[in-house]
């Protein structure tokens, strides 16, 4: 599954795959407003416009469909911010998320502004802990209660990875 830049054609597919605001925030954190629409991706791509980007949002394909997505929000200092990553409900559990975001990583750390790519994911969140320590991410710890979802609230492990720890996989 190569990785593209997400265009606003993928929004229609994108949308289909959160049922509920528990699936949106698993995916999006609890900035995105559930429903998720148009309207949201589209301002998330405007973020992708210009020479210097705050955003940048990729996607891969499966059998011409809209498999895998996954953002990343420049921040201050050389830190950025993994986000949104996702693989379509109709593909997941066959291991293509390993592969995309390896070459998410790759498309990252050549930037030498980006001296560390950060992430937060939701302590229940098996599988994809699973991908971030296979990845090579470093826990660093856990961010008690960080998002409220309906009558509860999330705690999330907080990883990182430093230009220094970033080895291309193959
Ligand atoms: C998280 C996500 C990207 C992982 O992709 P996936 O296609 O489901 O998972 P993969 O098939 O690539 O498997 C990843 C690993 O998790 C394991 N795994 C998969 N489902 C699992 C589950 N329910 N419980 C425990 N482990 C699981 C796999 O065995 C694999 O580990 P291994 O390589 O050691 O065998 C995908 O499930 C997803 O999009 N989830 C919804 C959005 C989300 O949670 N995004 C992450 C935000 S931080």
């Amino acid at each position: 599954m190569d990785l593209r830049p997400f265009r606003q054609s993928d929004i229609p597919p994108l949308l289909t795959w959160f049922q509920t605001p528990a699936e949106l925030v698993q995916w999006g954190g609890p900035a995105r407003t559930f429903p998720l629409d148009e309207a949201q991706m589209l301002a998330l791509l405007a973020e992708t416009q210009g020479a210097h980007p705050a955003r940048r949002i990729w996607a891969g394909d499966r059998r011409g469909t809209l498999a895998a997505i996954a953002s990343v929000v420049d921040g201050r200092q050389g830190t950025a911010l993994l986000t949104m990553v996702g693989i379509a409900p109709a593909a997941r559990g066959e291991g293509l998320a390993a592969p995309f975001i390896a070459q998410v990583l790759k498309a990252v750390f050549p930037d030498p502004a980006i001296e560390r790519l950060e992430l937060n994911v939701y302590t229940f969140n098996a599988a994809a802990i699973r991908l971030y320590d296979a990845l090579g991410f470093v826990r660093e710890g856990v961010r008690r209660s960080l998002a409220r979802v309906g009558e509860e609230r999330w705690d999330a492990v907080h990883y990182s990875m430093l230009r220094a720890e970033y080895r291309d996989v193959p």
